[in-house]
């Protein structure tokens, strides 16, 4: 058996704040140019079977400053494609890697690949959850406030995989979660009541003004992800009073920060002023995906027993 991180809820909030720990560590070395080695010789294979821009290059090179190397596999190109089974490829790829980082449309397929893997799995997005982007959410705002505990928060929108993997977390970071979004896209039930059975301080709400009042942090995403093509023209209509504005920082604290995982829809879930206005921290909270995921693969190697001992 191995250690995955398919949820958030998979590492202990003792682990979490180790990661945390780690990546702001290695930030800070890879500031001043101080590099270790300690999965040279590794491979990470990168399945994915949707776009992206932040994930695979932050795995691409976080693999690579660490000493390995990152394989990159779009699914469709693999004979994933063409009917090969989830759990025949889990088993093929675990005799080549090291680990295995995958982003699917469903959950189900990361939890089946898992199963069946004999390498660590790292989910890199799934229609339930986005752990590595709260990671780097959890650690930027770490780094901004100096603490988590007692934030207020705001999630203003759509009750997605990265809202669900938020309130998943809220029981580890201490911080209040609202989550404002219109009556048919509140995050599932099922992931509210587990972050509440976990003692997180969860709650809804159908205005973002309401939420967003005494919020110390805003956070929203796209109104339609990968995978809601088809649903476009309602969604936009369906969302269009919950876009992050000037007016709704303005509800916040004085001192609230804007966060969004990217890539932003400018116009849709956030206005240009808001996202490169002063209380944006989205560019760092991009950069911080490398250093928590550095931290992160090098706490699955080493808890599977695959890190060089210097
Ligand atoms: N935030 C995020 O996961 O971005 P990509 O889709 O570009 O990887
Ligand atoms: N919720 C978005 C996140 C993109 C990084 C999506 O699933 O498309």
């Amino acid at each position: 058996m191995c250690s995955d991180f398919i949820s958030i809820l998979d590492i202990s909030k003792e682990t979490l704040w180790d990661l945390i720990d780690s990546a702001k560590k290695l930030k800070s070395e890879r500031k001043k140019g101080i590099h270790h080695e300690p999965l040279r010789g590794k491979n990470l294979a990168l399945i994915f079977e949707k776009p992206s821009t932040r994930t695979r290059i932050s795995f691409e090179v976080g693999m690579n400053e660490l000493g390995g190397d990152a394989i990159y596999l779009n699914a469709n190109d693999m004979q994933l494609g063409r009917g090969e089974e989830i759990k025949d490829t889990a088993k093929v790829i675990s005799r080549y890697v090291s680990g295995v980082m995958i982003r699917a449309f469903y959950h189900a397929t990361i939890e089946e690949f898992a199963h069946h893997a004999e390498v660590p799995v790292i989910n890199g997005l799934s229609d339930r959850e986005h752990p590595c982007q709260m990671l780097a959410d959890i650690m930027t705002i770490d780094e901004h406030f100096g603490s988590t505990e007692g934030l207020k928060v705001a999630w203003i929108g759509d009750g997605n995989n990265v809202c669900n993997s938020l309130l998943l977390a809220s029981s580890m970071t201490g911080m209040e979660v609202k989550v404002a979004s219109p009556p048919n896209y509140t995050p599932p039930s099922d992931v509210i009541a587990l972050a509440q059975k976990n003692g997180g301080l969860v709650q809804l709400s159908q205005s973002p003004m309401e939420a967003a009042k005494n919020a110390d942090v805003i956070l929203t995403d796209t109104w339609v992800s990968m995978g809601n093509e088809t649903e476009r023209l309602k969604r936009i209509e369906d969302f269009k009073d919950y876009r992050v504005t000037n007016e709704i920082m303005f509800s916040a604290n004085p001192d609230a920060v804007f966060l969004h995982c990217l890539p932003a829809h400018r116009g849709e879930e956030v206005s240009d002023e808001v996202i490169d206005g002063p209380s944006s921290l989205v560019w760092d909270e991009a950069e911080n995906r490398l250093h928590a995921q550095k931290a992160l693969m090098q706490y699955l190697f080493s808890k599977n027993g695959l890190t060089l001992n210097h």
